[in-house]
């Protein structure tokens, strides 16, 4: 890898997180894979060799506990959804290069090989580890099996993760009050012996890489204290019979004394831990790349392995340190080369608050091509709206004032009316030269997207095609070229060439995040071939002679358009509302949590000091997906709490609401803030409790 500006001698490859084959899409999934795809496409470009790679994430606890509610086996399960992401993506025009599967041969025997070089190298080690156990099916709980609370936040979380809390990655039997998501019995532990990846051998070397990580600066900096810190080893084995078999390495294979033996037994379900082999697939989609291309076009050992290449992650932010810890140790303890760098991205909310699968509280990527929208409209929202790192909100009012304002009035606008003018007056681009003040102002935009680009700022890189064609419109209107034409032909003549070259070079910048308005706008230029091919260079290059007569490259999103659009989306959370309210009522009282038989005095109970409190202010904190920062008025002093709602609760509105607190609650530190007491709250959705009259801030409760 080296760390000169793109583009390079080095043949890049851009990465996207897998996603696990268990579900639809929506377009807060498609917000990293538009991007990575933008990246290509930039890459490409400005000259930079680029293998654009995914595949679909068909191992792990995710798909297995699907595929168990579905009935059906959790390859068969996988495979569907694998068909359908295969189809999805090039609809909104993520065009893969390869896009594979962890569950293929190539990963199967490329994992393999993985963990055998760090046998060899002696990074594996085995160990007793006590695993949950659900004792009414007599089965260990890997992962999503089982769910409790995070020792490190005291969130609940996810066997594998604090998903709803500090987002770090548990390994198994560390979550506490473990509970069963099969029956919903509390879990036992069980000893299990289990593989682990020795991480602390890449402590130095960790530190050293994130030293030379580019990328966002959450991925960067974030990881910075986990390997500060003593650095876990990873159990890469779990207990399970879907995923990659931990390989016998050839050691043990040719030496009787070691092979199979007793301290084997009971191991047949030991498969790989999906964290393992998910990333792999970057590898080996590669590989699958080149099988089919050809070496001499695309050899996936130069960037991997053998030579040097720029390899960029783009992920979600809650995968930073599977991909900035787990991930380069693993590719040092194979003799792989490290990554360049890692683009971490927000996540996209809807209408201020989280997007929920299960309340069907989200933009579907299928609804979203069923709706008739051109893709690009979409892709241009998800890359240019706010920074790669923040979370971005989606609203049809917002998506609708994107489009008309820079889409149809800017660039749509600009494009129209030069093309139409020109082929109208001149059959087309006017035989004369571009002014020097034109093509110093393309000069300045490619500079513009090259910059961003280097920056890791797809929204910059993208916005210098938008902000050329805003100078576009001020300098035709300007110059007033309907009025030049009949006073002084050749001046019309001349602003007319500058239009039409300003044209060319949007369509050329504007086509990574655009790609199908680009190649109309192509073709409306009369060019030959396609716009996906043109490089940067391209920008400054004559369009051709002649033209026919344009039509206008977006379509307006209408007022009536986008209220009939909301009413489907409000209908469509009420029905899948009243659905869970009955299946709440009608399906069991059981999956309430049962009541604690054991009394506490009411001396204990005096204890707890409740007050009523007034929320002040409440903000997200960066970095942290679920938590917020409330300042909170208990009368006597106003608190700092940090409460578990960030995506439950639209944070703008809460400033004025009573709410109950627990003032004597010890204090904590989370993602390094502090909370000084506890807001009550019920339920899954953290419904606050409040007050029924008007009792004042600092009022006790009893
Ligand atoms: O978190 C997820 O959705 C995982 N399927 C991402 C895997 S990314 C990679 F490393 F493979
Ligand atoms: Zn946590």
């Amino acid at each position: 890898m080296s760390h000169d500006d793109f583009p390079t001698d080095y043949p890049a490859v851009v990465t996207c997180g897998l996603p696990y084959a268990n579900g639809d899409l929506h377009i807060g999934h498609l917000r990293t894979y538009v991007s990575g795809d933008t990246l290509a496409r930039s890459l490409r470009r400005i000259g930079q060799r680029t293998a654009f790679v995914s595949g679909s994430d068909m191992h792990g606890t995710p798909v297995a506990v699907n595929a168990e509610k579905e009935g059906v086996t959790p390859e068969e399960f996988a495979i569907d959804w694998h068909e359908k992401y295969e189809a999805t993506f090039p609809e909104f025009g993520v065009e893969f290069d390869n896009y594979g599967q962890t569950h293929d041969e190539t990963n199967t025997e490329l994992t393999q090989q993985f963990v055998r070089e760090w046998i060899e190298n002696d990074h594996i080690y085995e160990k007793e580890i006590q695993v949950a156990w659900d004792p009414e099916v007599d089965q260990p709980l890997p992962d999503r099996y089982v769910e409790g609370t995070c020792p490190y936040c005291g969130e609940k979380a996810r066997g594998d993760e604090c998903d709803e809390g500090c987002q770090r990655h548990l390994e198994p039997g560390e979550i506490e009050e473990p509970t069963s998501t099969l029956t919903g019995n509390p879990a036992e532990y069980r000893s299990r012996e289990h593989k682990f990846l020795r991480l602390s051998d890449f402590q130095e070397y960790l530190k050293g890489f994130l030293g030379r990580l580019e990328g966002t600066d959450n991925a960067r900096n974030q990881p910075k204290e986990w390997v500060e810190g003593e650095l876990q080893d990873l159990c890469i084995t779990r207990d399970m019979d879907w995923g990659i078999d931990y390989p016998e390495s050839e050691s043990e294979s040719d030496d009787p004394e070691t092979s199979r033996t007793e301290s084997d037994a009971g191991k047949e379900d030991l498969v790989l831990y999906v964290w393992v082999d998910a990333p792999i697939e970057y590898v080996a989609s590669t590989k699958q790349y080149s099988e089919r291309v050809g070496e001499e076009t695309f050899d996936w050992t130069e960037p991997w392995r053998d030579g040097e290449g720029e390899i960029v992650h783009i992920i979600g932010r809650d995968i930073i340190q599977h991909h900035t810890v787990f991930w380069p140790a693993m590719l040092r303890g194979a003799g792989y080369n490290e990554p360049r760098a890692v683009m971490a991205s927000g996540f996209v909310n809807l209408d201020g608050k989280a997007f929920s699968t299960s309340r069907n509280r989200a933009i579907w990527a299928d609804d979203y091509i069923d709706e008739g929208f051109d893709s690009d409209l979409l892709r241009y929202y998800l890359v240019t709206t706010g920074g790669f790192q923040q979370d971005i909100d989606f609203s049809w009012e917002r998506f609708q004032e994107r489009v008309n304002g820079e889409l149809v009035g800017n660039f749509g606008n600009f494009v129209y009316r030069s093309l139409l003018f020109a082929h109208r007056n001149f059959e087309g681009t006017p035989r004369t030269e571009p002014s020097e003040e034109v093509l110093s102002r393309i000069s300045e935009a490619i500079e513009e997207f090259s910059t961003g680009l280097n920056d890791y700022s797809l929204r910059e890189a993208s916005q210098a095609g938008i902000r050329l064609s805003k100078f576009g419109n001020e300098y035709i209107q300007r110059n007033e070229p309907w009025k030049l034409v009949d006073e002084n032909e050749e001046e019309a003549a001349q602003v007319i060439r500058d239009c039409v070259q300003l044209a060319k070079a949007t369509a050329v910048l504007l086509e990574p995040v655009l790609p199908n308005a680009a190649e109309r706008l192509w073709n409306q230029l009369g060019e030959d071939g396609s716009v996906h091919n043109a490089r940067l260079e391209a920008c400054l290059e004559a369009p051709p002679e002649n033209f026919g007569e344009p039509e206008a490259l977006f379509e307006k999103v209408e007022d009536d358009r986008v209220e009939a659009l909301n009413e489907k989306l409000a209908e469509r959370i009420d029905a899948a509302e009243t659905s869970a309210d009955e299946g709440d009522e009608t399906e069991n009282a059981a999956d309430l949590e049962p009541l604690v038989n054991e009394r506490i005095g009411f001396e204990e109970f005096q204890e707890l000091d409740i007050r009523v409190g007034e929320i002040e202010v409440a903000e997200g904190i960066e970095g942290a997906d679920d938590l917020a920062r409330l300042e909170v008025d208990i009368g006597v002093e106003t608190r700092q709490i940090v409460a578990g709602i960030k995506r439950l609760h639209d944070l703008e509105s809460l400033p004025g609401t009573r709410v109950v607190v627990l003032a004597n609650l010890e204090s904590a530190e989370l993602f390094g803030v502090e909370s000084n007491g506890m807001v009550l709250a019920a339920g899954e959705d953290a419904d606050l409790l409040t007050t029924l009259g008007n009792s004042e801030p600092g009022t006790k409760v009893r």
